[in-house]
């Protein structure tokens, strides 16, 4: 149900659970915003948003008052006017140029300061910090930071769960930085521009910013998987200049990693193909289209995912095998890391290899390399033996269950563990958390460490039969899911354009 309220006279319906600053934003009424990112939780930092509410003292900050029935809210009083006015200036203080008339371009910093008629600083401006200009694609300049901590935000928990930077010190004192003020290059930055994307002034800017953007293309990431939606800025040659990221988009929810953010130079560069190659005796050699279709269609196999990123997001538990997702699926590594630490989810992390994700993972298992199956075969028969089988799931959804469970019999923790060299109370426990999360339902998400193996297809069976007899698919929460190596894959398939399918991938 709606809320009524009216912005400076006029009526308005906003949603259940909108703020004022929402509501105003909703009315098309100008209010200055500058640490509310449109797609993240206010922080309530700047205090450039305020307003006047009738019946309520004094002038909060409209980003952190949530709608009331009836309420009336004025931004345009001279009062509340004045009161912002004094709030930019401050604000512009902060700068050593003090924001004064002809000083750099702050961007939304500068538009707010011109709506507020503010043409020079009755303040003195202050010493800043250095210029962190490590990271070879951005710097920040703490000289036009106005400490609005949505960088803040965006590399922690508003966007991408990574927590490079955060604020450091108060007062006059206050600056962003990074864990013991080491340069943002040797920091666990991964370049992602997140922060970039929603500073309000241009202290976090890359080192060239595009000068012309004659028009802006929506359209989809062409590197991993994940399908992150990006918006291109195009100059008037019809090169790109920019890539932003689009909060409309459901795989991405409005992050990019550096590959899709930074990583599209490639598009024009003179070393690109633009015929398919075939590699013969040896050698790669040009090929028509027809050819390379053909081609691809004998020599290529190909899977499918069940559940869609917002799983991961809702999912008790999240099993990840053979894939080290921050490298290659960043994004997608970022719903996991904000299941584990928003949601509580329990990650299990299986690879010889130590990924990153390790760092958030309640049981990070490490199977000599080539054993997963006797792995998931251990836990498919620890759900058997422990009675922790989906009954409905097994006997609507399976066939020849019991042949099956013939062949897992052989699979004991003993023997796994002789195989693998996982610890057979691990392997347990992981069958466990899987079977049962503490809530919600599992998702089993794989990647290329798994497929691409000679016994890739084994292994993917397994995989399959475990999530089937514990019943982790088909309902939200849960799902099977092969990390694809590029964006799009799937749909493609179902379309009919993989060759030796029919459309659905029959
Ligand atoms: S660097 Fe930009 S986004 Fe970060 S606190 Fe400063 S002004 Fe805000
Ligand atoms: S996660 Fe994948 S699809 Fe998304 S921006 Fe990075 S490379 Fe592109
Ligand atoms: S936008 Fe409300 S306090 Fe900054």
């Amino acid at each position: 149900m709606g809320i009524t309220l009216s912005i400076n006279g006029h009526p308005l319906e906003v949603s259940e659970g909108a703020t004022v600053l929402d509501a105003i934003n909703q009315s098309g009424t100008y209010i200055s915003q500058l640490c509310k990112d449109p797609d993240m939780k206010p922080i309530g930092a700047c205090r450039t948003c305020l307003v006047q509410i009738e019946g309520t003292r004094g002038y909060p900050a409209s980003c952190a008052v949530p709608v009331t029935e009836g309420m009336s809210v004025w931004t345009d009083t001279p009062e509340v006017q004045a009161m912002r006015k004094g709030v930019l200036e401050l604000t512009l203080a902060m700068f050593p140029s003090n924001g004064a008339a002809g000083s750099k371009d702050y961007k939304e910093l500068s538009i707010a300061a011109d709506r507020h008629g503010i043409t020079d600083s009755r303040w003195q401006g202050r010493e800043r910090e250095a210029v962190d200009s490590s990271n070879p694609v951005f710097n920040i300049a703490m000289e036009s930071c106005i400490l609005c901590q949505r960088c803040v935000q965006a590399c922690q928990d508003g966007h991408q769960f990574i927590g490079a930077i955060d604020l450091l010190g108060t007062s006059t004192q206050g600056r962003i930085g990074t864990f013991a003020e080491r340069p943002l290059l040797e920091s666990v930055c991964t370049t992602c521009g997140q922060c970039l994307s929603v500073c309000p002034t241009g202290a976090i800017e890359v080192k060239t910013p595009p000068l012309k953007v004659a028009k802006e293309v929506t359209t989809t990431c062409p590197y991993c998987g994940v399908g992150c939606g990006i918006k291109a800025q195009v100059d008037d040659t019809d090169r790109i200049v920019a890539m932003l990221d689009d909060p409309d988009n459901q795989s991405s929810i409005g992050m990019l990693c550096v590959k899709g953010r930074f990583g599209y130079s490639f598009v024009n560069h003179e070393d690109r193909l633009t015929t398919p190659l075939i590699r013969k005796d040896g050698i790669l050699t040009e090929a028509s289209w027809d050819e390379a279709l053909e081609y691809a269609a004998v020599n290529l196999a190909s899977g499918a995912t069940s559940n869609s990123y917002q799983d991961y997001e809702e999912a008790g538990c999240l099993v990840i095998i053979g894939s080290d997702a921050n490298s290659n699926h960043p994004v997608a590594a970022s719903r996991m890391r904000r299941a584990v630490i928003e949601r509580g989810a329990k990650l299990i992390v299986i690879n010889p290899r130590r990924i990153e994700m390790c760092d958030f993972a309640e049981l990070w298992l490490r199977p000599r390399p080539g054993t997963d199956v006797a792995l998931l075969n251990a836990m498919a028969k620890v759900i058997l033996d422990e009675d922790l089988v989906d009954w409905d799931f097994v006997s609507g959804r399976t066939e020849d269950f019991e042949e099956w469970r013939e062949l897992i019999d052989n699979y004991t923790l003993d023997y796994a563990e002789s195989i693998t060299g996982v610890a057979a109370e691990d392997i347990a426990q992981a069958a466990r958390i899987y079977a049962k999360p503490p809530f919600s339902g599992s998702c089993l998400i794989w990647g290329m460490g798994i497929t691409q193996h000679m016994m890739g297809t084994a292994n993917a069976h397994s995989l399959l039969n475990l999530s089937f007899v514990a019943g982790q698919l088909g309902k939200p929460g849960s799902g099977i899911s092969p990390l694809r190596g590029q964006n799009n894959v799937q749909a493609a398939e179902t379309r009919a354009a993989c060759p030796m399918l029919f459309p659905a991938t029959r």
